[in-house]
């Protein structure tokens, strides 16, 4: 008997330093929007069950310029600590040099993703990160209240601004806002505010081929619009709100229209959201001449650190969370729209999300943000870009001169051309 126990003991040691020897623990960081946390931890935890790799998430703040900002610093520093890094769409070519190449790893699934986004992910031949899901924002809109005053959906930013005081005077609700959206002065911004300077026909900033165009008339009136709603239909805490804000207000009842990511489509209709039922989602309004609605493209994807000890299990780890079968849960799960183009003919999807289906048309005529031409300098051009947009939405200078002096500052950084 205590032969028999003593060699039980022995084996079940054995197989235990088997498997530990096996197992991998890998680190990961990833920003916090809405349920992504939840999502990512759920499902490692199924790919940790398969594989004996466990990935640990690491919360970083929402804010992808806070999250940028950390991460250069420890990319810079050959930090080895962590081995996965979720990065935004437009990072690729600042970040490119310190991530591992998956041209050959990812070799049988990139057919599968749209094309242009493995193209954003792609720096000279080098597939730097693999997508996860992609983003275009939408206008969110209170069907109940617009059906209540006899308003349809707006199609331009005046017609938007006029039914949102319509709908805030009749209320008389002094806790009801007309428009909620991301004024911070963060990369959230810069996303929001191309849209409104692109559907007034001023241009994206800084063009394909590289050149400043920000310093026109068209995009001065879009700024000089926004201006107008802050402290009228929108919050002057509105400057300060970020994604999570926004959503904030619009999922207790309290704003009539919002501008925000597909993320927030799930999340207003759970049970314990106020407007579950109660909204809907058009594409994000038109300006001027020239114009036509404009919608930022975003979205996240998984990249390995040039410095992990673990290169082969974080990659297994990446595929896995950028695969059809996960992409399809975040779909069903969190209105997150996929990359891989077959997740929306599924019909599990076309059943449950039917939103993901008239959203991709919305990503398919998506603005990217100049950061392909600016290359490594993006982050300075959108942070001058933000800066400049806070300081006119804030009655700190006008839009015309805030803007002449973007350009200065953008000639400046590009010198003799980006690099
Ligand atoms: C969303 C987008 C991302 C963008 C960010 C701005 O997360 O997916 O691309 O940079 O919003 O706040």
């Amino acid at each position: 008997m205590k032969i028999k126990t003593a060699l039980t003991s022995a084996l079940l040691g054995m197989s235990f330093m088997a498997a530990s020897a096996m197992a991998v623990d890998l680190n990961m960081v990833s920003g916090a929007t809405g349920g992504d946390l939840a999502f990512d931890t759920a499902k490692l935890a199924d790919f940790a069950k398969e594989t004996g790799i466990n990935v640990k998430l690491v919360p970083m703040p929402s804010s992808t310029t806070d999250q940028f900002g950390q991460y250069k610093l420890w990319l810079a520093a050959g930090n080895a600590d962590i081995d996965i890094y979720q990065t935004d769409v437009i990072w690729a070519p600042q970040l490119a040099d310190q991530l591992v190449d998956l041209t050959d790893a990812a070799k049988d699934v990139v057919k599968d993703h749209f094309p242009s986004i493995i193209q954003s992910q792609t720096v000279n031949g080098k597939l730097v990160a693999l997508p996860v899901f992609t983003d275009a924002p939408a206008l969110y809109y209170r069907k109940d209240l617009l059906d209540k005053y006899k308003l349809a959906a707006p199609k331009t930013w005046d017609e938007m601004a006029k039914a949102a005081k319509t709908v805030t005077d009749g209320e008389k609700n002094a806790d009801l806002q007309g428009f909620v959206f991301q004024g911070n002065a963060y990369e959230g911004l810069t996303c929001d505010a191309l849209e409104w300077v692109k559907s007034n026909g001023g241009g994206q900033i800084v063009e394909a081929d590289g050149k400043i165009s920000i310093n026109n008339p068209k995009a001065a009136e879009a700024l000089e619009r926004a201006k107008g709603w802050v402290g009228t239909i929108s919050p002057k805490g509105v400057l300060a709100y970020q994604e999570e804000e926004s959503r904030g207000v619009w999922q207790t009842g309290k704003a009539v229209f919002m501008r925000n990511w597909p993320y927030a489509f799930s999340l207003g209709n759970k049970d314990d959201s106020a407007v579950k039922g109660k909204f809907d989602v058009v594409p994000l309004p038109a300006g001027g001449e020239g114009g036509g609605s404009a919608a930022t493209l975003g979205g996240w994807n998984l990249a390995v650190s040039k410095y992990s000890k673990h290169q082969p299990e974080a990659i297994k780890a990446i595929l896995y969370l950028a695969s059809a079968k996960i992409q399809k849960a975040n779909a069903l799960e969190q209105t997150h729209l996929p990359t891989v183009v077959s997740v929306y003919d599924d019909a599990d999807v076309k059943a449950k999300q039917p939103v993901l289906v008239k959203w991709k048309d919305v990503f398919l005529a998506a603005v990217p943000r100049p950061s392909a031409p600016t290359k490594t300098k993006y982050n300075e051009v959108s942070n001058l870009f933000w800066t400049a947009v806070h300081d006119t939405l804030s009655g700190n200078g006008s839009a015309k001169d805030n803007l002449g002096n973007l350009e200065a500052k953008l000639t400046e950084l590009k010198g003799d051309g980006w690099k």
